[in-house]
């Protein structure tokens, strides 16, 4: 049974925590917080819910990284969240200096860790721990395709009238408005979405994906957490259930899609060693050059944390 570690106790990082213990898949789950104090109380309040909802992993809260030691997966939730008028990109200046020391505090205590990105600006922060922690790109990648397909899905089944249980999608690119949702890709139950709506209707819900963060940070002066900490628990079960599910996940990429020595969106496989294969779909034009003009976007935002010598 493992042990897994999640860096942040606030909106997202209590709920990866919350959503990991009702699964009961895993034997302990360390929640970290520069603010101790909170990470404790929250770590009390979810192991108070295991005789109601029925689970028994355990819960610890902490400030001390020696807590964390041995931890077979890690979660990193750490850093600020946007707010309305912000866009991921503005978080960069304080979040790669909280990523780069997070990830360097969890490689003194863990040897060889999966490591699992969720702060923003998330392609690039990926980039991020996966220079600071010096382990295998196949260990460290990021959470956000299956938030961003689990918005078009849910987009898609109100517009339909379906159960979210028969959206399947596929989604690429970047964490950002320049993602590149795949309607080539999307199926209802098997079926071809687009023999099942409109072309208009189907762009407008590409365009609402496309924006789904902001439009929850318009909503709430904060991003979003459900969603996103049930994603992040979602990558965990796969990992220490090896499952080999098929997901969009923030991989590095070296030469798939012409692409390399970056971190983007591609659906991959993932199984007990983290990322087991890189999934390379036959993209026609007009998707490549999306996914191109992503990847142009990311390229940018990593060349700004280069420039901030972070180290
Ligand atoms: P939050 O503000 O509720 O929680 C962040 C926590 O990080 C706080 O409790 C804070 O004390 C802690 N923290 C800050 N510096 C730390 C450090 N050096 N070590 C340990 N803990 C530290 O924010 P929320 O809503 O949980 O979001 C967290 C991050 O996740 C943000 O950057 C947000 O943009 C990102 N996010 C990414 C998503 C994705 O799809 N990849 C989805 C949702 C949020
Ligand atoms: C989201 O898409 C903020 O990246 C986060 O909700």
């Amino acid at each position: 049974m493992s042990k897994v570690t999640v860096v942040g106790a606030g909106n997202v990082g209590a709920t990866v925590a919350n959503v990991l213990a009702h699964k009961d898949i895993v034997k302990e789950v360390v929640l970290l917080d520069i603010k101790g104090d909170m990470a404790r109380g929250k770590a009390l309040d979810s192991w108070q819910q295991a005789p109601i909802d029925y689970y028994s992993t355990s819960l610890v809260g902490t400030e001390d990284y020696a807590d964390t030691a041995n931890s077979d997966i890690v979660v990193i939730t750490a850093g600020i969240p946007r707010r309305p008028g912000m866009s991921r990109d503005d978080l960069i200046s304080t979040n790669a200096k909280i990523v780069t020391s997070v990830t360097k505090s969890i490689m003194k205590h863990s040897k060889n860790p999966i490591i699992i990105i969720v702060s923003n600006p998330l392609d690039v922060m990926t980039y991020a721990a996966h220079k600071a922690s010096g382990l295998s790109d196949k260990r460290v990648f990021g959470m956000a395709g299956i938030l961003d397909t689990a918005r078009y899905r849910a987009f898609l089944a109100t517009e339909l009238n379906v159960s979210p249980k028969d959206l399947q999608a596929v989604l690429m690119g970047g964490h950002g408005d320049t993602m590149v949702p795949l309607p080539r890709y999307t199926t209802v139950a098997g079926i071809p979405v687009t023999e099942m709506i409109d072309k208009d209707k189907l762009k407008a819900i590409v365009n609402r994906t496309k924006k789904g963060g902001g439009e929850l940070v318009k909503l709430m002066g904060t991003s979003a957490w459900y969603a996103p900490g049930a994603a992040a628990a979602q990558m965990v079960e796969a990992i220490v259930k090896n499952e080999n599910r098929i997901f969009p996940c923030c991989a590095r990429l070296n030469g798939e899609y012409g692409l390399k020595d970056m971190f983007l969106g591609v659906p991959v496989k993932l199984g007990a060693n983290g990322i087991e294969e890189v999934l390379e779909l036959k993209l026609n034009k007009s998707e490549t050059k999306l996914l191109h003009k992503s990847a142009d976007h990311v390229t940018a935002v990593m060349e700004v944390f280069n420039k901030m010598g972070v180290a």
